[in-house]
């Protein structure tokens, strides 16, 4: 079948990209989709493996900042919208490696900004680049009030602050070249895949190993928690009826206190484990805290539920309950992300390549 789009989804091996590429492969036939990766240690293929064989996506192995590459790849494959997931995405990595950050971040956001632009020349007609950022780079938020998207930039992190200057880029090649662009800022993701670095998946996996809960300060930070199905069905949304050089805030009306969050997911831990009630809870350890630790997030998403209609489908009880059990009956991804096995896929699978 002639494929009407050709679409780049960068960072499609990590947790929320590989949401998207599943969701697009599957649902747009008529698409090409197109995963760049360069399978850091967050990337993985073996997310993809249900995938992999469709007539309809392509793995590409390359670095984002690579201006080289990138360049070729825009003039073979002439991609109609970029979908730009990929990027060093965890706030702790980041305190200890600024820089790290700002490279795939910004110069990486930049990279593919100047490859898009190249291929069209300004043709901007049916094109769109789709940055994906987070809601972290509005800093944080008091007791009270909501991000929302007129909410002025105040990141306080690496990673936040390496969000908001690639978001910058973005805008600034919008309003100087007129890119066709949109940027979504979601909450905290959680859901399968994640890999066990971020808050839920690494107290799963420290739960199954009997080590110890390892709770940021007092533990009396607030996220507003959302399933990252629920994230990919409102990318899909944003993608195809969103307005060019607008943004939107997305999140699951769902805030949790840090502490509150890990004695759910011990008590739901012990069920599924029939474990002793409490056995999970006694793993809970109070460890010095982050620092510029936000203290809370939370999301106002009526523009994108208005304008387009979205709405979480998971509720919190669900999505936490469906992404233990995918955890539970998955540890052999979980042991082997958790001790890098994982990279051995990547060789086999593509030894000829
Ligand atoms: P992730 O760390 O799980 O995945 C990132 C992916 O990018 C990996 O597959 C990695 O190999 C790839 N990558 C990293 N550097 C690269 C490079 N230089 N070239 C090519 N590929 C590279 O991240 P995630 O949690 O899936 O987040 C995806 C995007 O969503 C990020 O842009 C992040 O800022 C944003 N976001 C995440 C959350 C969240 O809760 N996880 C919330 C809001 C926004
Ligand atoms: P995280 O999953 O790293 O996401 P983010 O920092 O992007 O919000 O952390 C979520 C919250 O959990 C945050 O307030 C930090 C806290 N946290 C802990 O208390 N202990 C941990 O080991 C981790 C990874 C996070």
């Amino acid at each position: 079948m002639t494929k009407t789009k050709n679409i780049l989804i960068t960072g499609g091996a990590g947790f929320i990209g590989a949401h998207v590429v599943r969701r697009f492969v599957i649902k747009y036939s008529d698409y090409h989709i197109y995963n760049l990766d360069a399978l850091t240690y967050a990337g993985n293929l073996e997310n993809l493996t249900d995938i992999e064989a469709k007539d309809n996506y392509s793995f590409l192995h390359g670095d984002i900042t690579d201006q080289a590459y990138i360049n070729t790849i825009f003039k073979q494959y002439k991609f109609d919208a970029v979908i730009h997931l990929a990027a060093e995405s965890h706030v702790d990595r980041s305190i200890t490696d600024p820089l790290a950050f700002a490279k795939t971040n910004i110069l990486g956001t930049m990279v593919l900004l100047n490859a898009f632009k190249a291929l069209h020349k300004n043709n901007w007609a049916g094109k769109r680049f789709y940055h994906i950022s987070t809601d972290e780079v509005y800093g944080s938020l008091g007791e009270s009030g909501l991000f929302e998207e007129s909410t002025p930039y105040d990141p306080n992190s690496p990673y936040s602050a390496s969000k908001a200057s690639s978001d910058h880029f973005v805008r600034a090649y919008g309003e100087t070249y007129g890119l066709p662009y949109v940027i979504t800022h979601c909450s905290n993701n959680y859901g399968p895949y994640q890999f066990p670095e971020k808050l839920i998946p690494l107290f799963i996996n420290n739960i199954l190993d009997d080590k110890p809960l390892p709770v940021y300060g007092d533990g009396n930070y607030t996220r507003d928690w959302l399933y990252v199905v629920d994230h990919a069905i409102a990318i899909d949304l944003v993608f195809h009826k969103g307005e060019n050089h607008e943004t939107y805030t997305i999140g699951g009306f769902n805030e949790w206190k840090n502490i509150d969050l890990v004695k759910v997911l011990c008590k739901q831990m012990d069920e599924k484990l029939n474990r002793v009630s409490g056995t999970s809870e006694k793993l809970i350890t109070y460890v010095k805290d982050r620092p510029g630790h936000d203290l809370r997030y939370a999301i106002d998403a009526a523009k994108i539920n208005k304008e387009l209609g979205w709405n979480p489908t998971v509720t919190f009880e669900e999505g936490l309950s469906k992404t233990i059990d995918w955890y539970l009956n998955n540890k052999q991804w979980l042991s082997s992300v958790s001790s890098g096995n994982y990279q051995d896929y990547y060789k086999k699978q593509y030894a000829k390549l």
